[in-house]
């Protein structure tokens, strides 16, 4: 095999109680690339429709997360690269994890699977360290094993995939502004007290329950986040508001999408999903803000090839 076409899901990282550990693929949004295995050593990375971003390897998170890989691995030559982004930038559902998972899924695919999974998300996270500073795995890790994970441990690095109930569906509203992940991270305390920390590890263990149970009230419960969201939520015009409609219309549970500005609902089947985003929608229509919303089953398979 000399080149592959992928598909590379968009990610909901933290998931409201999981701050930097939890994370979940979608099936509905995601880029497509090409890689193709050449002679010449290294990446290039030879296009990128979509999206305004760097073609040199070395800027470019697909690149550096490909380099990660070639550095470990004992092959000779190289890769090239063409990414069509359908996810923004600075979106909020993961669109440098996608780029830099997908890379490295292919090349990995190309080269006969000498990594693991577990390989893969160490690389990927080297692309995400790029975009936002820190080498988190929380969407890096559901777009490499697909539906829900959990990160239980960064050293060592050891990823958990989590059971997806069937009828959980989500809903995304991207109000059309910027936030850099790396601006969303400054903001945050690096100390938390005792009182928050039990009842953040009391809803990450209750929503895993949730999920293997398929209690989706047990999930909904736990879909609360007591130190990031609160601190994050200013930087997002109409959080509240449209929380507050998310929840009247029947939503499990409602909070910020990895690093915002992206807003997320999960629900119990597809129409609810549907409706959460129609209440979702008014309150930027309200406020004049254009937005894209987005309602999607949990992707399972994660990465995979596509003709
Ligand atoms: N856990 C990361 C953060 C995800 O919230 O900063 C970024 O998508």
């Amino acid at each position: 095999m000399a080149a592959i076409k992928i598909f590379s899901p968009a990610t909901i990282a933290n998931i409201s109680c999981g701050f930097d550990v939890l994370g979940l693929a979608l099936d509905a949004v995601g880029d497509t690339m090409t890689i193709t295995k050449v002679a010449d050593k290294g990446i290039r990375i030879t296009k990128i429709t979509g999206q305004d971003l760097p073609l040199d390897a070395l800027k470019n998170v697909a690149g550096v997360a490909g380099l990660a890989l070639l550095d470990a691995s004992e092959y000779e030559g190289g890769f090239e690269i063409e990414i069509n982004k359908n996810i923004k930038a600075g979106s909020g559902i993961g669109s440098s994890a996608a780029s830099a998972a997908g890379a490295v899924w292919a090349i990995n695919e190309l080269l006969d699977r000498p990594f693991t999974p577990l390989q893969l998300v160490e690389f990927a996270m080297q692309g995400e360290k790029l975009a936002s500073g820190v080498a988190h795995a929380d969407n890096v890790a559901p777009a490499l094993f697909g539906g829900f994970t959990l990160v239980r441990s960064y050293e060592p690095l050891d990823v958990v995939s989590i059971h997806t109930p069937k009828a959980l569906f989500a809903t995304i509203i991207h109000p059309q502004i910027e936030v850099k992940t790396s601006d969303s991270r400054k903001i945050l305390k690096t100390n938390i007290t005792l009182k928050d920390g039990i009842k953040q590890w009391g809803n990450v263990g209750g929503l895993i329950a949730g999920l293997y149970t398929e209690d989706y009230d047990l999930i909904g419960r736990s879909l609360v986040d007591h130190i990031v969201e609160p601190i994050r939520s200013m930087l997002i015009p109409g959080f509240d508001q449209v929380k507050s409609n998310a929840m009247q219309s029947g939503a499990l549970g409602c909070g910020i999408s990895g690093s915002g500005p992206s807003i997320f609902a999960l629900s119990r089947g597809r129409k609810t999903a549907e409706q959460v985003g129609q209440a979702m929608k008014e309150v930027y229509k309200g406020i004049g803000i254009d937005y894209e919303v987005h309602v999607s089953s949990v992707n399972i398979e994660g990465i995979k090839r596509i003709p």
